[in-house]
């Protein structure tokens, strides 16, 4: 099984898991970092040192082949106001660093957007202010106009449904708020900052190509029964942000779902829609697990999810590992929405650290890289159009509320000593970028 010659093959980080370096050059605080020191949860402050380390880290992945590489931009960086002055030092990292990968053969693939809202923004009612999807699409400008004669390929709001859902109704996120309107437009302001950065992009960089990465869950019903529930929660996880993005619409049932628990979503405006579906280029797919459900209500919404099915395998934060759920979802999307996709995250967390050789023996992250990469060639062979595969992640790095316990890396990180070891997963997947093709 191999993969088409121009494939990507590479590895996803975001600044604030990994750059540290929160208040170095003009960085200005983003809503993570007022989030973790009044949770008390571990911060960025220091996180893998990425903002200094970057070269080594692209040696690293220039090493095991890969010739892409997606990293987020960080707002409160470029403009650390998130409005008003661009901040020239932040412009600066990333050029050197887009550069740096360029001279190495690593194909730059910038987020515009993942998560470290600047905290002054958050001051001003954050995304819950239609004015964020506004000040996002001149930051988007500034992007452009920097590194836009190098970038071409962008990626814009990464994963909507987590931001709105865990930061906005579960509160487990920043900013840790608890309400289901609320989480519902957010959403529609993420989305609508998703369209306008795609307009700004089309007028400035028409040869670019851009998409936004969607958190995406396969959803099941548990029993035959659970059909409709099963469409319920995938209305709520996964087409709530497919249908506008790629129809220019809200699936109606969620609509109606929405209006019946919240009211009137009058916060959606005449021409909003067509903005949101904005031509993509691509879809960027975030995949980790299925999800079973069941037709029983649960925290206020009419489906209930159920917990790991018993005797399929597991990662070790305890999520179904099924690259078989993988394969589903590719095939739907090229069926139900026919667009190029770019896998922009998949991965999980074993922990594994050195041996006393120092060697890292994660055999479950290599094993489930093999399956879920036949899985995906398997898709593509049914017809799905794939452009490349980035695992997430290169490094070991924060897991957000999760803090550093959690290692998805390929690379491992000493949190003591910022030392990186390559490890038997990232060893493997390099004989596979080196064959272009799924290897033993
Ligand atoms: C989704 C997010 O985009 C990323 O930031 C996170 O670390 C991974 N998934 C793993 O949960």
């Amino acid at each position: 099984m191999s993969f088409p010659p121009d494939f990507l093959w590479g590895a996803a980080t975001s600044a604030y898991q990994v750059e540290g370096a929160v208040a170095e050059d003009g960085r200005a605080p983003s809503i993570w970092d007022t989030f973790a020191a009044e949770r008390g949860i571990d911060s960025g402050e220091v996180a893998c040192d990425h903002y200094h380390r970057w070269p080594g880290d692209a040696d690293l992945m220039a090493g095991l082949g890969m010739n892409a590489y997606r990293f987020s931009l960080a707002w409160p960086r470029i403009v650390p106001a998130g409005t008003g002055p661009v901040n020239p030092a932040g412009l600066a990292h990333y050029d050197r660093m887009i550069d740096g990968l360029l001279e190495r053969g690593i194909t730059p693939v910038p987020t515009l957007y993942h998560w470290d809202l600047p905290q002054t923004l958050q001051d001003r009612g954050g995304w819950t202010s239609r004015a964020t999807a506004e000040v996002f699409a001149a930051y988007t400008e500034v992007c452009l106009d920097a590194f836009g004669d190098r970038v071409g390929t962008w990626l814009t709001v990464n994963e909507p449904w987590v931001v709105s859902v865990l930061g906005y109704r579960l509160g487990l996120h920043a900013p840790g708020e608890q309400d289901l309107r609320t989480s519902v437009l957010v959403a529609h302001h993420l989305l609508l900052a998703h369209g306008l950065a795609m307009g700004r992009i089309r007028e400035r960089r028409p040869e670019a190509r851009a998409g936004i990465p969607l958190s995406l869950y396969p959803t099941y019903g548990a029993s035959a029964a659970d059909a409709e529930a099963a469409w319920g929660s995938d209305g709520y996880t996964n087409r709530w942000f497919l249908d506008p993005v790629l129809r220019g619409e809200y699936p109606q049932d969620m609509v109606e779902l929405f209006e019946g628990l919240v009211g009137p979503l009058d916060f959606v405006r005449d021409g909003d829609l067509p903005v949101i579906g904005t031509r993509s280029d691509l879809l960027g797919v975030n995949y980790y697990t299925r999800r079973r459900v069941s037709a029983a209500p649960q925290d206020g919404l009419p489906w209930r999810v159920e917990r790991a099915e018993e005797g399929v395998p597991r990662t070790e934060t305890g999520w179904e590992d099924v690259p078989g759920a993988f394969y589903d979802l590719l095939v739907r999307l090229r069926r139900d929405y026919a667009i190029p996709l770019l896998i922009t995250e998949n991965g999980g967390v074993w922990n594994a650290g050195p041996d006393a050789s120092g060697r890292v023996r994660d055999t479950g992250r290599a094993l489930a890289l093999r399956r879920h990469l036949l899985a995906l060639a398997r898709a593509m062979d049914d017809g799905a159009r794939v452009l490349g595969y980035l695992h997430w992640s290169l490094l070991d790095n924060l897991e957000w509320a999760e803090g550093y316990s959690q290692r998805f890396g390929l690379v491992h990180v000493d949190r003591a000593t910022q030392e990186r070891r390559v490890k038997d997963s990232a060893r493997y997947y390099a004989r596979v970028i080196a064959a272009n093709a799924v290897v033993d």
